[in-house]
């Protein structure tokens, strides 16, 4: 199956990279709290980020206490960052794609995944490799593009009043499951749209337990500081879930 690594795409890397140097975006403001906050105590844990990008979450895991880390990425570049300013004795990073995850040997207590498994064309085949890679009753905890975005392909995103005031968020082939491409830093950046059902139900089917949903919103007093926020009110842009392994 055909895997896309744009983050090593130089002008692609240096706008993803701004992005995530402004501190306020929808990472730190919503997408970060939100799954830290579905995290278990991770002292002692051995943990396995996938799409684990510029190792921020690595070290941050590391501090939290966990034992051994290891980050993969299918992106050179990436990977370069986080050596270069999230290195750690306890943390590994591989450049691998996640479709390769029968090469890595098993025992986690937790497997992370930040908003990179909507790049994954064969979501099926990643999460049963992630329950065969944890232990009985580990953790499956990962945020993706919200269903309700993801199946975004093209046309107005928006429809907005005769003041330019965004009204409804224009919703088109939900049903309509695969890739999708859209110009993010640079045209043809490929991701994968998938319904919340789907999402959900091949967990299920590959031996996991839900155990929590989140889909972040902001507070009142955030969206009264940065108003833009308030689109996530008509349409969350993130989905995060956790699972166990049953
Ligand atoms: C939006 S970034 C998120 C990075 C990091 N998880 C974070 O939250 O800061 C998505 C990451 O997924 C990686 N990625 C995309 N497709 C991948 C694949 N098939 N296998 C492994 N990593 C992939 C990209 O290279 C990129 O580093």
């Amino acid at each position: 199956m055909a895997k896309q690594n744009i983050y090593d795409n130089e002008i692609f890397f240096e706008g993803y990279q701004k992005l995530r140097e402004r501190g306020v975006n929808a990472n730190n403001l919503f997408e970060i709290p939100a799954r830290y906050a579905l995290l278990p105590d991770l002292k002692g844990l051995r943990v396995l980020d996938l799409g684990c990008g510029m190792g921020d979450d690595c070290r941050e895991y590391i501090r939290r206490g966990a034992k051994e880390v290891v980050g993969i990425d299918i992106s050179e570049k990436m990977l370069e960052a986080a050596k270069a300013k999230n290195a750690d004795p306890g943390i590994t990073y591989i450049r691998m794609p996640m479709e390769d995850l029968y090469k890595l040997e098993g025992g986690f207590d937790v497997v992370v995944s930040s908003l990179a498994i909507h790049y994954v064309e064969d979501y099926k085949g990643v999460i049963r490799e992630v329950n065969r890679l944890l232990k009985k009753g580990g953790e499956f905890i990962f945020s993706q593009e919200h269903p309700v975005n993801s199946c975004y392909g093209g046309g107005e995103r928006w429809t907005k009043d005769e003041n330019g005031i965004k009204i409804y968020s224009n919703l088109a082939n939900y049903g309509i499951e695969g890739e999708r491409e859209s110009t993010w830093f640079v045209d043809n950046v490929k991701k994968y749209h998938r319904m919340f059902s789907t999402v959900i139900n091949d967990l299920i089917d590959a031996g996991f337990a839900i155990e929590r949903l989140t889909e972040p919103v902001p507070t009142k007093e955030l969206v009264a500081k940065y108003p833009d926020y308030y689109d996530l009110y008509h349409r969350p842009d993130f989905l995060l879930v956790k699972a166990r392994k049953i």
